[in-house]
């Protein structure tokens, strides 16, 4: 975009979108209560979690986690950035944007991503000319053809001939009035080493264009049409392009990924338009870069299961176990793993054996604690030492199983696999799902949940677990009171609560709360905004939507303050216990996080207790 939009009309157009006819645009709501609800169409469901509040014109999915106000609703739905999102709803809402003259120098940022655009589509129109016709035309759609890319699938992804020679797209960019030195911005040109001048990136290559969720070209992939190296060549980092973010291939396949609710996704073009043109079209390529969490974002608003697909090399086995923990850190999708057979990619699985001889293969994809145990197993072997090895990797694995039924049966499976006995199993679990509570406590905002059900079997590990997500509860329900009732901030501040957060996220949620409180009486998305980082503001709109939370009286406030003052205090004997137990069983880890949470607990109470006295 290449204006500037003055925050005043900013302001405008939120106080003049309705959040509920923008959603009702594209999601079926029904009204329940104060709020609307419908299915969620950031991520796949089948009953409503996705809730719109048209008092605070805010949205958020219990199922997701998605939420905000009405420009995020259409920026995350629409694939914009801010101005774009702005803007639309200035269209649609008769509200007038200032004129193209008046730019703001912050904002060169978007004018240049508009640009980039534009400069992406000559090339791409360029490269698709030269495969039709002109010097090595005919070479480049015989390689094609032989790799049994039909033109249909040629034509739906665009791609094209980048012909061979020093500045054939140069020369026409140039001719077509595009600075040379933003096409190099782009990554299309290249600066020569010795003189002045650009050179063409791409030579004597097939194109692959690269797009947008939107399907707007932002990257080209060139593979050379012999054995010459590189193999493949892609657009470098861009502000429009980054590798770890973009799919190849969403934009198209979206809509059937969301049909399916399952994503192959695969390594490279070539697979990815084989198993496509094959008929199997719910498919992603990630391309020249392992699998990163922000692929995994991407894709969760489509769907609910992702299929991995390797080759059996050494390096597919270190990219699927890498992945595995890629998923595990962004929750949300179910993973599978495809391994091929050896020598097999999945172009030249579904060309020699057929489509429906790959949706076979597909049937026997695992679940991650599976692959692992059975690479284990290749690896270390089924001596004592190596299932010992063996446990302990999958038992990392499975303490991070959220679902208390999947991981007891897991636990059974891989015990029976391995010959021994259950209990044994589980006790490692415990152990390992210990460790990573105690670090997880410590990771800011990385224990979100709102409203849920106590899990998890009654015992002492998982006690120490509950422990802290009472208390990580407790102070989600004094940052929702400090919402909901603005005029106890004022008690939260004298009493210094926030103080005695275990959760640093909370508290500086808190913060921010009470340093803007005023706002707080107008606007509820305001302070939305206030809060810099996305885990921030869906907490935030998380606790504004929630219903249970809103039945707030003047007792249950000072109640709720009281309690949770009190249980800092009393802490601090549950630690000792957890103490004693974690020296008996010689877990040193463990203990010396636990002594870590003592120390810091009694400095606490040291504070409290001068605190009170200082108040008789
Ligand atoms: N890749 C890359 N740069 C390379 C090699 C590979 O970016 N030098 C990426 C490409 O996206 C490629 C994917 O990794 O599609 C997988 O690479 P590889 O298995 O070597 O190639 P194939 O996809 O099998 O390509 P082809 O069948 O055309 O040989
Ligand atoms: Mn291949």
């Amino acid at each position: 975009m290449t204006l500037y939009i003055p925050d005043d009309i900013v302001a405008e157009i939120k106080h003049t979108a309705d959040i509920v006819d923008i959603v009702s645009e594209s999601v079926r709501l029904k009204k329940t209560g104060r709020n609307y609800v419908g299915l969620c169409p950031f991520h796949s469901e089948k009953t409503p979690s996705f809730t719109v509040s048209a008092d605070k014109q805010i949205f958020h999915c219990f199922g997701c986690g998605e939420g905000g106000d009405v420009f995020r609703f259409v920026m995350k739905h629409q694939g914009l950035d801010f101005t774009e999102a702005v803007v639309t709803l200035a269209r649609r809402y008769g509200v007038r944007l200032p004129s193209e003259g008046n730019r703001s120098p912050k904002d060169k940022t978007m004018s240049e991503r508009q640009q980039l655009r534009s400069v992406n589509s000559l090339a791409m129109d360029f490269f698709k000319s030269h495969l039709r016709e002109g010097p090595g035309s005919e070479k480049a759609a015989r390689y094609l053809a032989g790799r049994g890319i039909s033109s249909d699938v040629i034509e739906e992804f665009h791609l094209g001939y980048a012909p061979a020679g020093w500045d054939n797209l140069a020369g026409f960019l140039a001719k077509k009035g595009v600075p040379l030195g933003f096409a190099e911005k782009a990554g299309l040109v290249v600066k020569k080493n010795s003189g002045t001048g650009y050179y063409d990136r791409f030579r004597d290559r097939i194109i692959f264009p690269i797009m947008d969720i939107s399907n707007r070209v932002i990257g080209f992939g060139g593979r050379v049409l012999d054995d010459s190296l590189p193999k493949y060549l892609n657009s470098p980092e861009t502000p429009l392009y980054h590798k770890g973010r973009s799919l190849y291939g969403l934009s198209v396949t979206k809509n059937i990924c969301r049909q399916s609710g399952e994503v192959f996704i695969t390594e490279g073009y070539m697979d990815f338009l084989a198993l496509y043109g094959s008929g199997i079209k719910n498919v992603v390529a990630t391309l020249g870069t392992a699998l990163t969490v922000g692929h995994v974002r991407a894709l969760k608003g489509f769907v609910e299961k992702a299929i991995l697909v390797f080759d059996s090399d050494e390096a597919g086995m270190k990219a699927a176990r890498r992945s595995i923990d890629v998923f595990n850190s962004e929750k949300g999708l179910s993973l599978f793993i495809l391994v091929l057979p050896k020598g097999h990619d999945p172009d030249s699985y579904v060309r020699e054996k057929g489509t429906s001889a790959f949706k076979e293969l597909a049937a026997t994809a695992q679940e991650p604690v599976f692959f692992l145990l059975e690479s284990a197993i290749r690896n270390y072997g089924l001596s004592v030492d190596g299932k010992i090895k063996t446990v302990s990797e999958v038992a990392e694995y499975l303490a991070a199983v959220e679902d208390s039924v999947a991981r007891s049966l897991y636990v059974k499976e891989v015990a029976e696999r391995l010959g021994i006995e259950e209990r044994a199993m589980l006790e490692k679990v415990r152990l390992a799902a210990a460790r990573q509570s105690q670090q997880a406590r410590r990771r800011p905002g990385g224990v979100f949940e709102v409203g849920g059900e106590d899990n998890g079997p009654d015992d002492d590990v998982d006690e120490v677990a509950r422990a802290y997500s009472i208390e990580y509860r407790m102070e989600l329900q004094i940052i929702a009171m400090m919402l909901h009732v603005p005029e106890m901030i004022c008690e939260i501040e004298e009493k210094n609560v926030l103080d005695f957060f275990t959760n640093d996220f909370l508290k500086s949620i808190g913060n921010i709360i009470v340093t803007h409180r005023a706002g707080l009486e107008n606007r509820s998305a305001d302070i939305v905004e206030l809060v810099d980082n996305d885990a921030g503001k869906r907490i935030i709109t998380a606790l504004f939507v929630g219903d249970e939370l809103s039945n707030w009286t003047e007792e249950g406030c000072r109640n709720l303050i009281n309690r949770f003052m009190t249980s800092r205090a009393r802490r601090s004997d549950n630690l000792t216990q957890m103490i004693k137990a974690a020296e008996e069983n010689h877990d040193d880890r463990l203990l010396d996080e636990l002594l870590k949470a003592k120390g810091a607990i009694a400095r606490q109470n040291r504070m409290m207790s001068a605190k009170s006295s200082s108040e008789l």
